[in-house]
C-alpha cells in the first residue's frame, strides 16, 4: 500500500509523528498508520507504554517505530524532541498533533499550574511542532498535518473554559494554515471528535461515555479527511449535526446550554 493514502505525494522514507500515542486516539492513529505501512515516531510521557506499542506494531506490520518520550507541558520539550528526531536521521512527512487533556470545574478553583499545562500541551506544543515540521513539507510540496481539536472548539464551554478555548485555538489555527499551505501541496486537518471512549474522561466528572464513538472511528474520520483534502472533519453524524446547529443558534443560548451540560454536580444549582 502506498503512502499516498495518508500523505499525498509523500515518499515512503518519511515518517508519521504521533503525539499522545500511548493511549486513546493517538494509539489508534499509530495502529492505523502502521497498518498502512507507515514508519512512525511515537511521543508521550509514558515511555514503557510507548515501547510496548512500538514492539507490537513492529511485529504486526513490519514498520520501523521510534519512541521519543516527551512531556509536552515542559518549556523546551518540543525543541528537545525535534533535535532528538533529527539526530536519529528521521524526516517527518505526516504530523499528528493529538496529545491533549481537559480540566473540568469552576475555573476560579482549578489548579493554576494544571491550567497552564493544558495551554502548553493543547496549544503551545501544537504550534511549535507545526512550525518545526511544516517548512520541510512546504519545500517538498507534500505532507499532511492532523491537529486534534474537538466539538468543544465550536462554542465556549463553561466549566471546561480552558479546554474549550484551547480547542477553539486549534480549530482556527488549523483552518488558517490549511488555506496558507493549500497551494504548496500540504494538507492541514482540524479533526473534531465528540465524546470518544478513551481515558480522557478519567479526569472529568460525570463522564457521558455512554454515547461515545470509538477511537478507531475518530481516526478513520481524520485519515479520510487528510486523503480527501477536507479541512474541518467533525467525527460522526450526531456531532456534525450538533456543531452545525451551534453555528446557527444565538451565542448567549449556546453558552447557557453548554453551562447546564457541563456544570459539576458538586456546584449548587443557580
Ligand atoms: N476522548 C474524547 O472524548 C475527546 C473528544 C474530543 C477531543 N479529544 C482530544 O483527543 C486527543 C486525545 O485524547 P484521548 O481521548 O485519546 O485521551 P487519552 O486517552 O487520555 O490520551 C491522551 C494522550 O495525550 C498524552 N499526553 C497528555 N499529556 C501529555 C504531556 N504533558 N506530554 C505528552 N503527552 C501527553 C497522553 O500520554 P501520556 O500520559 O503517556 O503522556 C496520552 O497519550 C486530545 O487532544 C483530546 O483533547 C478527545
Amino acid at each position: 500500500m502506498t503512502d499516498a493514502r495518508v500523505d499525498p505525494a509523500g515518499t515512503r522514507h518519511l515518517r508519521a509523528l504521533v503525539t499522545g500515542a500511548s493511549s486513546g486516539i493517538g494509539a489508534a492513529f499509530a495502529h492505523a498508520l502502521a497498518a498502512r505501512g507507515r514508519d512512525l515516531v511515537l511521543v508521550a510521557r509514558s515511555t514503557a507504554v510507548l515501547e510496548a506499542v512500538a514492539t507490537d506494531l513492529g511485529a504486526k506490520h513490519g514498520v520501523r517505530v521510534d519512541v521519543v518520550p516527551a512531556d509536552l507541558a515542559r518549556a523546551g520539550a518540543v525543541d528537545d524532541l525535534v533535535a532528538d528526531v533529527a539526530a536519529r536521521g528521521i524526516e517527518i512527512g505526516t504530523l499528528i498533533n493529538n496529545a491533549g487533556f481537559g480540566t473540568h470545574g469552576f475555573f476560579a478553583e482549578l489548579d493554576a499550574a494544571r491550567e497552564r499545562d493544558e495551554v502548553a500541551v493543547n496549544i503551545l506544543a501544537v504550534v511549535a511542532l507545526t512550525r518545526a515540521y511544516l517548512p520541510a513539507m512546504v519545500a517538498r510540496r507534500s505532507g499532511g498535518i492532523i491537529n486534534v481539536a474537538s466539538t468543544a472548539a465550536f462554542q465556549p464551554v463553561p466549566y471546561m473554559a480552558t479546554y474549550g478555548a484551547t480547542k477553539a485555538f486549534v480549530l482556527s489555527f488549523s483552518e488558517a494554515l490549511a488555506e496558507e499551505v493549500r497551494e504548496h501541496g500540504v494538507r492541514v486537518v482540524a479533526l473534531c471528535p465528540g465524546q470518544t471512549a478513551t481515558a480522557f474522561f478519567t479526569d472529568i466528572e460525570e463522564s457521558r461515555v455512554g454515547s461515545a464513538r470509538s477511537a478507531e472511528q475518530v481516526v478513520a474520520t481524520g485519515l479520510r479527511a487528510l486523503e480527501t483534502g477536507r479541512v474541518v472533519a467533525v467525527d460522526g453524524f450526531a456531532n456534525t449535526m450538533m456543531t452545525g446547529s451551534v453555528r446557527l443558534a444565538p451565542r448567549s443560548l449556546v453558552r447557557r446550554v453548554a453551562a447546564r451540560i457541563e456544570r459539576p454536580s458538586s456546584l449548587k444549582p443557580r
